[in-house]
């Protein structure tokens, strides 16, 4: 069976590269020629561990090929898969303005049956939606089917999470098509859902929200924390020992950020509001988000006495390790407030770039470590690299002008920090002890 992926964002090159990897012959397409070149070239667009060497292989066995031609990409493949982006529009609804383009060149240039497998995270209704963008761009009748979904993978984990998903959730109102998609994945390792495509549209959105719900329940805990001098990450360990909680996404940092939790939230909150339910637990869960930076910014100003005239460096800036995608992270809204405070700032990322217009001569990037922290006034820790967690902190000091250190991600042993002579403070630990 011959697949065509529409849309050479992450989710895209990521479900193309699996499907692959699954022994199927995939196309992959994007109206953007110089994502095709650069693609065929055996080169991602965006950095994830794992999939460069997996791409390459794929296109020396000519397994994957890339394309912009889609009239004939639909021509010549049976099953489509909707990996086009669903921005937020201004009013943080979804823009589904890719996922109505696509849906209609699929109905002008299919020649026979097609089953159309929606990927990208779309509202509740979409999947009826584009049945009728369908049927309306088909010059004549043609049959075909349109599935739901929906993809969980992690930016940074994805070939791991791609090929043993904790469950593949499919949206079908058709036990034909349903079994077609099945058969796609008859090799990867994780349980099938079947369900109604409106349910399978929701499970993304409500999965996401649960997710940052739990971060945001931590982070604002943490707050508490700081003030009774009680370690959040203790709180985390003791509660998630309960199975009815589990162990995962009770860290307590400076937020969440990336391209689906801030996106995803905003949408199904539009999508509440449209049908005059209030999620009023899901706009606290924002709110804490857009405000836990700032509280810890506060604390450590008063710290440091001032962040005006201060050097800081900020250390990583992508919204969390292994991945260079800096959209909604938290270390930007921080550099923002550091520049708004008349800092200097000197920035390092192992991956992630600030972009150029960005730069100035209060605001820089460098390549090493060393370098940025280089007379420095304190260090503010935004994602939680590998690199930072194994450095040598005890070298480090000696270059900083004051060894102030604040670990917005939790990553180091904050007592081995102090002892090695850094005024350490962390999220949800007291700081009233280390002043
Ligand atoms: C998320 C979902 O996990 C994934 O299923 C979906 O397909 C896309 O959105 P991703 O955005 O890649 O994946 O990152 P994720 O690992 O979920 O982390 C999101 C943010 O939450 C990051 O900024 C991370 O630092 C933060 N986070 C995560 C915490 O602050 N604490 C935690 O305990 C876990």
């Amino acid at each position: 069976m011959n697949i065509l992926i529409m849309g050479m964002g992450y989710v895209g090159v990521a479900t193309a590269l699996l499907l692959t990897e699954l022994g199927w012959q995939v196309t992959g397409l994007d109206p953007n020629k110089s994502r095709i070149r650069t693609l065929s070239h055996g080169v991602l667009p965006f950095y994830e561990p794992g999939l460069d060497e997996m791409l390459r292989t794929h296109l020396a066995s000519r397994r994957i090929t890339f394309t912009s031609e889609i009239g004939q990409a639909i021509d010549d493949n049976e099953v489509i898969f909707l990996c086009v982006g669903t921005p937020s529009g201004s009013d943080g609804s979804a823009d589904l303005q890719f996922i109505k383009e696509a849906a209609e060149s699929i109905g002008k240039h299919m020649q026979g049956y097609r089953l159309i497998v929606i990927k990208s995270t779309v509202p509740v209704g979409t999947n009826e939606q584009v049945v009728q963008w369908i049927n309306q761009a088909q010059p004549s009748a043609i049959p075909f089917d349109v599935v739901s979904n929906p993809e969980f993978l992690r930016e940074g984990s994805a070939l791991q999470d791609a090929l043993e998903p904790d469950r593949i959730i499919i949206g079908s109102d058709n036990d034909q098509a349903t079994e077609l998609l099945r058969s796609l994945y008859k090799h990867v390792n994780g349980p099938v859902v079947v369900t109604k495509p409106k349910t399978a549209e929701l499970i993304k959105y409500a999965a996401n929200a649960f997710l940052a719900s739990k971060i945001s329940y931590m982070n604002e805990l943490a707050r508490l924390c700081t003030k009774m001098g009680v370690n959040i990450a203790d709180v985390a360990v003791g509660i998630g020992m309960d199975h009815r909680i589990g162990p995962h996404f009770l860290r307590a940092g400076i937020g969440y950020g990336g391209s689906c939790f801030p996106k995803d939230i905003h949408a199904l909150l539009f999508t509440a509001r449209e049908h005059d339910v209030d999620l009023t637990i899901l706009e606290k869960v924002v709110q804490v988000n857009q405000t836990q930076a700032l509280y810890y910014m506060n604390i450590w100003e008063q710290l440091l006495g001032s962040f005006n005239g201060k050097t800081i460096a900020v250390l990583g800036i992508s919204f969390k390790p292994d991945t260079d995608d800096i959209r909604e992270a938290p270390a930007i809204g921080i550099i923002s407030k550091l520049l708004e405070n008349s800092a200097v700032i000197r920035v390092h990322d192992p991956i992630a770039k600030l972009p150029k217009s960005m730069l100035s001569k209060h605001l820089k990037q460098f390549d090493s470590v060393e370098k940025t922290v280089q007379n420095c006034d304190a260090v503010i820790l935004c994602s939680e690299w590998k690199q930072y967690m194994t450095m040598d902190w005890e070298q480090l000091k000696r270059r900083l002008k004051q060894p102030y250190l604040f670990d917005g991600r939790n990553m180091l042993d904050g007592a081995q920090m102090t002892a090695q002579g850094y005024h350490y403070s962390g999220i949800g630990m007291s700081w009233t002890e280390i002043k």
